[in-house]
């Protein structure tokens, strides 16, 4: 279990030693339209050989925090505050030179696209050796060695013949695989993988998780999974955290948020998502709307004008005020436990099948 036993907003900053802990995180954007509140007030924390699922609609926040966690964001346009740490590290005020030295060394992300990610213009072999060659003052021999080990590992057949190839000449399955190779080749204690498997069919998709899941009993590295999928994110994650216009709405371990789903918009995503081997012919019921502009996020719960759960709740509170969430297990949502368990009981268990 990644821990979430603690409050948000009961844990004074510093107070936790997990392995990382990101501490009432707020990302906001400059641009021409306004301030764009990208995070705004997420809290988590995650152990070492563990994995947490990060899942939202498209604009929640998911890929902005992480970039934030990787020190990636462009200082210039992004105001952060609150705290991130790292293996007893503060990151969030620490010098680009140290996020350098931790990026590619002790933590490490795998992006969606591989065509992206990897340049076409440098062999395989010689990118997955380059973070190895500069945080740990390998040779170019040992590098080359240590990628065709890397690709061994990630199950690339004859690496010894295929180090020399260029990313062209792998499939996309065989790239994620590089990419894999990659973040893993020197020995990341965090592995941030987003939206990982996405541009890849249904079968190398699970060979893909397959990998991931080996190789973290391998490496111990902690990993955070961003993903859309429900159903990707059940198979590996051990813990959940949802997300909802910048903010985390609902978490606890996958078999909680599975079958004792508290939050409304927990619910909506469980239907408007293929469940595990269903039919894919099976009709999905989408959430209705769509996620706010976060410019200006609805006041109250930011979920209320798509939320079908309102009048449960009553005399405007959803519209007004911005519910938190509890320490450990819990939802953001006004809601009492009861409501939530027998409407999810009543309601929204039997929609699902
Ligand atoms: N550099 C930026 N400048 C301004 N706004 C940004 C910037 N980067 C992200 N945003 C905005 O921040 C919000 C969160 O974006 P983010 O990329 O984290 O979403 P996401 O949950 O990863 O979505 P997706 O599932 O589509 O990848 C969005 O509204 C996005 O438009
Ligand atoms: S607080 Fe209100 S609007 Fe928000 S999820 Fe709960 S019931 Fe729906
Ligand atoms: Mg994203």
């Amino acid at each position: 279990m990644t821990t979430m036993t603690k409050p948000e907003d009961a844990v004074p900053a510093g107070s936790t030693d997990a392995f990382l802990s990101v501490r009432d995180l707020h990302v906001r954007f400059s641009t021409e339209d306004g301030v764009v509140k990208a995070v705004d007030g997420l809290s988590f924390d995650l152990e070492r050989g563990q994995t947490l699922g990060i899942v939202g609609e498209s604009g929640s926040g998911k890929s902005v925090t992480n970039l934030t966690v990787l020190g990636l964001h462009n200082p210039s346009t992004t105001e952060v505050a609150g705290e991130i740490v790292l293996d007893g590290q503060e990151l969030t005020g620490a010098s680009n030179r140290t996020l350098e030295k931790l990026r590619g060394n002790k933590m490490a992300m795998i992006f969606q696209d591989s065509l992206t990610a990897l340049s076409p213009y440098y062999t395989i072999g010689r990118q997955i050796a380059e973070p190895y060659v500069k945080h740990r003052g390998a040779s170019k021999r040992e590098g080359r060695e240590r990628a065709i080990e890397m690709l061994e590992k990630v199950g690339i057949p004859q690496p010894r013949m295929r180090v020399d190839d260029y990313p062209h000449q792998f499939s996309g399955g065989m790239r994620q695989r590089a990419m894999i190779a990659m973040a893993l080749v020197c020995d990341p204690d965090l592995l941030i993988a987003d939206e990982p498997t996405t541009a890849l069919d249904v079968t190398v998709q699970a060979q893909i998780l397959d990998l991931l899941k080996d190789l973290q009993q391998e490496f111990g590295s902690a990993i955070i999974l961003i993903t859309h999928d429900l159903g990707v994110v059940s198979k590996v994650a051990d813990d959940l955290l949802v997300m909802y216009a910048g903010r985390a709405v609902e978490r606890g371990s996958v078999r909680e948020l599975l079958t004792a789903p508290q939050h409304p918009y927990t619910w909506g995503l469980l239907g408007s998502m293929p469940r595990l081997g269903s039919d894919v012919s099976e009709p999905l019921t989408p959430i209705p709307g769509s996620p706010p502009s976060l410019l200006a996020p609805p006041p109250g719960c930011a979920f209320h004008p798509r939320c079908g759960f309102t009048d449960l709740v009553g005399g405007g509170r959803c519209a007004s005020v911005r519910p938190d969430l509890p320490a450990g297990r819990g939802s953001a949502c006004h809601l009492k436990d009861e409501q939530k368990r027998s409407v999810f009981i009543e309601t929204i268990q039997p929609r699902l099948g």
